[in-house]
């Protein structure tokens, strides 16, 4: 357990996380949080390689083994596309049957990639190619919705449960590029609040995090960044780190946040509140 769960109490041991998307970037930094706070843990990603894509992991198993070795918790990788529905219920089935049920939701896997596995190009409101489109769809919030409809059943029934979506900065400010990936972060949003409702009888939670610009991986690699913007000084002019963004989405699965939900956070250092 580290020092933060030490002086303060918030242990997640006895939790079960599932964190979808977490072979590698803000996941990654997510499931290596959680488990450091106690939680068991199941990594899971669309391919066993998927975290050796940017030099993260070699592999998803190794992630896992890496995190019970370093954390003394239990782990388990499991498989799926999270737009396939059959795919979805088999890894949720996997996880529940290697940890038990699951506790702690965190649908972090998404991003603004197109058909092909790269960032969309053309990428804007009236050029971007339909199946750029509907893959970006399926990938964020038909994926996001899939998982939900697995998972939060069961948590309904346990009366209890925290599911952390990912929104994103661009679902909240008109953009010129990356415009669907836009559409379909503020639809997870707007879909987490209906969830918290419709969850609220039940003792689940439903939350959002919207990180702006964070130095995952894949985001250092896919784009010119700003040399000035990195680093993580005092400044909140700067892109998050992704401990940064993984602090956060530990309070909101964990019991400090016990009576939060149906709430936004965004984690942007303040970049939204002004204009892009
Ligand atoms: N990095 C940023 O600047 C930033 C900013 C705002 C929001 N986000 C969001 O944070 C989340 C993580 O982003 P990241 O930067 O760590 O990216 P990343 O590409 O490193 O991580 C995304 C993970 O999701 C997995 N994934 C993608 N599509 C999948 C599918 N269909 N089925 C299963 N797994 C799939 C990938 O393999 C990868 O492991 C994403 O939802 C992204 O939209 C990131």
């Amino acid at each position: 357990m580290n020092e933060w769960a030490r002086v303060t109490g918030a242990s997640l041991a006895g939790s079960v996380a599932l964190i979808t998307g977490s072979g590698r970037g803000l996941g990654r930094a997510i499931a290596s949080r959680l488990a450091d706070l106690g939680a068991d843990v199941a990594v899971h990603d669309i391919s066993e390689t998927a975290p050796a894509q940017f030099g993260e992991e070699k592999s998803l198993t190794g992630l896992a083994e890496r995190l019970a070795a370093q954390c003394g918790v239990r782990t388990t990788a499991v498989l799926g596309d999270i737009a396939d529905e059959a795919q979805v219920a088999a890894m949720v089935a996997a996880t529940e049957q290697a940890l038990g049920p699951v506790s702690i939701l965190i649908n972090c896997a998404g991003g603004d990639i197109g058909a092909a596995g790269g960032k969309p190009d053309p990428n804007g409101g009236l050029d971007i190619s339909l199946a750029d489109t509907q893959a970006i769809i399926n990938r964020n919030f038909i994926g996001t919705m899939l998982v939900c409809r697995a998972v939060l059943p069961g948590m309904a029934a346990r009366q209890s449960g925290s599911v952390i979506n990912f929104g994103s900065l661009n679902g909240h400010r008109a953009v010129t590029s990356e415009v669907v990936y836009g559409c379909m972060k503020a639809a997870i949003v707007h879909y987490t609040r209906c969830l918290a409702l419709e969850m609220r009888p039940h003792g689940v939670r439903v939350n959002v995090v919207s990180p702006g610009p964070a130095m995952s991986a894949r985001f250092l690699a896919t784009r010119p960044t700003d040399p000035a913007m990195m680093g993580d000084g005092p400044s909140l002019d700067r892109y998050a780190t992704p401990e940064e963004i993984a602090g956060v989405v530990a309070f909101l699965a964990g019991p400090d946040s016990r009576f939060v939900s149906g709430q936004v956070v965004r984690i942007d250092g303040a970049a939204g509140l002004y204009p892009a």
